[in-house]
């Protein structure tokens, strides 16, 4: 989920160009970081936490300089950050070190076999199984091409693999579901997850396809497909300069989460559901011995609480949604059976750990949902499931919060049954569909235009119903967040016992009304109220509830299931409050008074 880089060149320049690039994709999020290069032998250096530190090492620690060199930067899914952990890895005998982005879904299955034929593993990886496998490869008599090739024709999952070999000039690489760039340079080729790390070597690049193998040396490369064929593909040049691509392409972190949404998703539902429509969630099966659940959150958090526990519900498991910091000093009776769940995309902030704290000291059982392996919520529960967001920079919580209502839905639907049912398929197959709709919408949204034409509101209303009313909250928190304007959500049915009151021709008042159904009737008619007060109404909708006729505006939501519905809302409020701050000036990825995570009570 991270960075790789890696490079065939010349003694005396692998090193800065690894570590440049590593600087370079540092913009990505890490927790650890680490590099090899090869000569005779393979030398590695890596650590936990940040790349200063394996800077210092290198300079401290590196003495042989290599013609071939791999350096990643590591953002956890399988085993704590730790130097153990990071990246690269090696076989038994040294012979081969390995960079990896992504998960390797069947690593466990080759780790027993691997282990039955006696190799020893280091650390707790999914990656590590690559290397040996490599290794396993070689012994069985294999060229070291071939023994890669045969290596990785063994993984399942996403993957974007680098390696060196010992005693060669070459890398090798491949690639499956993660990205994956070759640079050409005049003396050296170089190998990245992205053209951030290479802009400053070459502006001329191939991007490989899934399935691909690259054979890099100092002065070309080979490309192979699954088949064996060789391929010729076309170099692109690279048109970005050097400042602008800390962010990729993106003037802002947040706007780049929000467009990482498709990819998070996929990711989080992947291998989660079968063909045959069960759901399946690695860390936690056993859910049948839980009768309630208290789910403990914070901020954006709290509001995909909100949503779980209605999903919960809904399929009649009794389920309520507390704010950490106050389930952290009242905490409500827990008895046999009480499953608490803390949904913290950081897995660090403190209200939730005192909240999960709490729950443990009276004997619940507790899981993490959280996007950060090896977090204090992750090592301090039970169990813990994971978002598979990957690393969220900006403050503004966005693509880990669609991550967050998608695993909940998933462990929603896993409560209530294992078996295969009408109701587990349709939801499944509303999910395959989920991360395609969201980029659609992304190609037609109208959102940066109604926010430059509302920015100048007094303050924003955001209304919605059953499981829209969460969204509605979320939806006000980021335009109060990023914009450092008043925003409010409410429950579109609570608006007439007050909030109406602050309802004029100046605050603009966003509905999500998708489908047509009992729920979304009554909000069309919560709208009517608004309307009749001059408010500015703006629809989220799909087209099939009558409240286009009231809207002054309209932001379209391809057509989904109901529960489904407020992810793809979401995303046309997240970019609002986003074009809404852009216009209005504002500082987006760390706005004032506020920090990513809040570790203190
Ligand atoms: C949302 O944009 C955040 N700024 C904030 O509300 C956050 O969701 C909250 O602090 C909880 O964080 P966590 O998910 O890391 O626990
Ligand atoms: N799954 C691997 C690990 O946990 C790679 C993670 C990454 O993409 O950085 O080490």
């Amino acid at each position: 989920m991270c960075g790789i880089i890696g490079c065939a060149g010349h003694e005396g320049d692998t090193v800065p160009v690894l570590l440049n690039g590593l600087a370079r994709l540092e913009y990505r999020g890490y927790d650890s970081t680490g590099l090899a290069v090869s000569n005779s032998d393979i030398h590695v250096v890596k650590r936990e936490g940040e790349l200063d530190e394996l800077v210092e090492t290198v300079e401290s620690e590196i003495e042989v300089d290599g013609v071939a060199g791999v350096g990643h930067t590591r953002w956890s899914t399988h085993g704590k950050p730790s130097d153990a952990n990071a990246h690269p890895h090696t076989d038994c005998e040294n012979r081969v070190a390995v960079v990896h982005n992504g998960i390797i879904e069947n690593y466990q299955s080759l780790r027993d076999d691997l282990r039955s034929l006696g190799h020893e593993f280091e650390s707790n990886t999914d990656t590590e199984v690559i290397p040996h496998l490599v290794g396993h490869y070689l012994d069985a008599g294999s060229s070291p091409k071939a023994a890669f090739h045969r290596a990785v024709e063994k993984l399942e999952g996403s993957y974007a693999i680098a390696a060196v070999f010992e005693s060669r000039k070459e890398v090798m690489a491949t690639r499956q579901d993660s990205s994956l760039v070759l640079g050409v340079g005049d003396e050296a080729t170089y190998v990245a997850s992205d053209m951030t790390a290479l802009i400053e070597r070459t502006d001329s690049v191939i991007h490989l396809d899934d399935g691909e193998f690259a054979f890099l040396s100092p002065d070309g490369y080979t490309i192979i497909d699954e088949d064996g064929e060789r391929q010729s593909k076309a170099q692109t040049t690279i048109e970005w300069d050097v400042e602008e691509i800390t962010k990729g392409h993106h003037d802002h972190y947040m706007i780049k989460e929000i467009y990482e949404q498709s990819a998070a998703l996929r990711e989080c539902l992947r291998n989660r559901s079968t063909t045959d429509r069960l759901i399946s969630l690695d860390t936690f099966d056993d859910y049948h011995s839980v009768d309630r659940v208290h789910l403990v959150a914070c901020g954006t958090s709290y509001h995909a609480a909100l949503f779980g526990a209605q999903m919960l519900r809904e399929r009649g498991v009794s389920a309520q949604a507390f704010l950490a910091s106050e389930y952290a000093m009242t905490p409500a009776p827990v008895q046999d059976g009480t499953l608490v769940v803390g949904v913290t995309q950081s897995g660090e902030t403190a209200d939730t750990l005192a909240a999960l704290r709490a729950a443990d000291e009276r004997g619940a059982r507790t899981l993490a949902l959280t996007n950060v392996v090896g977090s204090s919520a992750a090592r301090e529960c039970d169990e813990a499931l994971y978002i598979r967001s990957g690393p969220e920079i900006s403050v503004a919580a966005t693509k880990t919060f669609a991550s967050q209502l998608v695993t909940l839905t998933l462990f929603a639907l896993h409560s209530s049954s294992t078996e295969s049912n009408h109701e587990t398929r349709r939801l499944v197959s509303a999910l395959d569909e989920l991360p395609g709709q969201i980029q659609r919408l992304f190609d037609t949204t109208t959102a940066g235009e109604i926010a430059s034409r509302l920015a100048d509101g007094s303050g924003y209303f955001f209304i919605g119903r059953g499981l829209q009313y969460p969204v509605a909250l979320e939806g006000a928190l980021k335009m109060k967040e990023i914009t450092y304007e008043h925003a409010e959500g409410f429950a579109a049915g609570e608006l007439k016992h007050g909030p109406l009151a602050l309802v004029t021709d100046e605050t603009p008042v966003f509905v999500s009304a998708v489908g047509d159904n009992e729920t979304v009737r009554k909000t069309v008619a919560n709208a009517e109220e608004v309307k009749a007060r001059g408010a500015p109404l703006v629809a989220i909708t799909d087209g099939t509830s009558s409240i286009e006729r009231l809207a002054d505006e309209v932001l379209r939501v391809p057509s989904t299931s109901r529960e489904l519905a407020p992810v793809l809302v979401n995303v046309q409020y997240q970019l609002l409050a986003y074009h809404t701050a852009r216009h209005l000036g504002r500082k987006i990825d760390k706005p004032r008074n506020l920090a990513k995570s809040v570790t203190v009570e």
